[in-house]
């Protein structure tokens, strides 16, 4: 389970289908030694299969801290903005849910440390190139 701080995040399911658990901050997240706070539930092992519409999350609604869980083999196009910048404030965290019973729709998130041999590891697109066809914007 990971967040995007700042940060609006567009998604599209491109094929297979994916569960996804969401959160959302209910007050500010507390940033000492480790991160965490209270967060509202958004969504729960919601199966989304493509083709589906795209999504979208805000800094403060949407799910913006969520955790996605491949179903099937799939590829997932996120468009995020402003991107992931450490020394901006804009770190990417990992976190870890324990739900609170006698508060349903909630839970508490803290920040988790991951394995040492675990990377993130980005990669130029060599796909086709994309265009946009601007007629379908076209008022005339
Ligand atoms: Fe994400």
């Amino acid at each position: 389970m990971h967040d995007h701080p700042q940060m609006a995040v567009l998604s599209k399911l491109l094929y297979g289908s994916m569960r996804v658990s969401s959160y959302d901050w209910v007050t500010a997240p507390c940033s000492g030694p480790r991160k965490g706070g209270l967060a509202k539930v958004v969504a729960v092992d919601e199966l989304r299969e493509a083709p589906c519409k795209a999504s979208v999350l805000f800094p403060r609604s949407g799910g913006n801290i969520h955790a996605l869980t491949a179903v099937t083999p799939c590829a997932l196009l996120d468009v995020l903005a402003p991107p992931y910048a450490e020394d901006l404030g804009r770190p990417s965290t990992y976190f870890c849910d324990t739900p609170i019973p006698a508060l349903p729709g909630f839970a508490v998130l803290e920040e988790v440390r991951l394995p040492e041999d675990f990377r993130v590891v980005g990669a130029p697109y060599v796909g086709p190139e994309l265009a946009v066809d601007m007629d379908l914007y076209d008022d005339d």
